[in-house]
């Protein structure tokens, strides 16, 4: 495996499979609690430019697990924020922890990071992708559906960074991406790009309704993304229409289920109703994140075991 997981595309399709099989272990051995000290006295730094729950808990717990130990460090607490800079950090930390995780606000500060630094280093959300979100939600999708190859998730709303992990992960996955953006909040090209280019499948609309046709899961993610407060009210009237409703939920097939990364804004993207309806994967989803995360901690950290 490559030394980092900045973007979904560091896996290799075996790579990909080979995390979700061991994320799905995992579980098996959590749920009967079995220990599986893989990462024992192994150390993982977890740095956050912006708020995060699911993350910084997943992550933590997970090193817990593993018989390891994880510290928090909020970036403006630490010499980063006083200008110290990021490849210093970088040389300075690989000398004491065997990992670090990563949230920023722009993705290039871990690229600068991982470039510099000994250890292997997670994306743990940037500008550009949420690359862990993805692999979580690769195991849900399979825990439900069995089988990746062949299913169509259709997105709902802001082609953000979530969305960018998603689009890149058809390449591995065989699943097709169906997105659905307002005009001018489309997906980076380069991520629609590198998955034409190598196999994957994505296809553009304009209308949620053309997109949740025939899919097998619909997944929304917030309108604001964190660092978009200031543009808030214009967004939120560029997304009319793009309510994840139940409507529009009754146009998928009926076990389609529906996800969202969370944090929920209910009454935004998706209403109560439908993040609270039977058909709403969104708490497995939440809960995955932390098993997937441990297998990739494991394949980056620990002994291939
Ligand atoms: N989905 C996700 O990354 O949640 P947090 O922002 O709470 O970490
Ligand atoms: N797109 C959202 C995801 C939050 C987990 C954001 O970047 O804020």
């Amino acid at each position: 495996m490559k030394k980092d997981f900045i973007s979904i595309t560091d896996l290799s399709c075996e790579e990909y499979d080979d995390i979700l099989t061991l994320a799905a272990r995992l579980k098996r051995q959590r749920y009967a609690g079995v220990p599986h000290p893989l990462l024992a006295g192994k150390t993982l730094a977890m740095i956050f430019e912006k708020a995060s729950t699911r993350t910084r808990i997943s992550f933590d717990v997970g090193m817990y697990d593993l018989g390891g130990y994880a510290l928090y460090l909020n970036s403006r607490d630490t010499q980063l924020g006083r200008g110290e800079t990021i490849a210093d950090t970088a040389r300075v930390m690989s000398r004491y922890v065997h990992g670090a995780i990563m949230r920023t606000y722009k993705h290039e500060t871990i690229t600068e990071f991982a470039k510099y630094a000994s250890i292997p280093v997670i994306n743990a959300l940037s500008d550009k992708e949420h690359p862990c979100q993805i692999m979580a939600d690769s195991l849900t999708l399979k825990e439900k559906f069995g089988d990746l190859n062949g299913l169509r998730i259709a997105w709902i709303g802001d082609g953000n960074n979530v969305c960018n992990s998603l689009i890149m992960a058809s390449v591995q996955t065989g699943m097709e991406i169906a997105v659905a953006t307002p005009k001018g909040y489309e997906p980076d090209p380069a991520a629609i790009r590198f998955a034409q280019e190598n196999g994957g499948k994505v296809v553009e609309y304009d209308d949620p309704k053309k997109a949740v046709a025939d899919a097998h899961a619909i997944y929304t993610d917030t309108w604001i993304s964190m660092g978009e407060e200031d543009i808030k009210d214009m967004k939120l009237k560029d997304f009319n229409g793009f309510c994840l409703d139940m409507p529009l939920l009754k146009r998928a097939a009926p076990d389609a289920i529906v996800l969202h990364c969370l944090p929920a804004h209910r009454g935004e993207e998706i209403t109560d109703e439908v993040i609270d309806s039977m058909q709403s994967g969104v708490w497995d989803q939440a809960e995955n994140r932390l098993h997937a995360q441990k297998a990739v901690l494991v394949r980056l950290m620990g002994q291939n075991l």
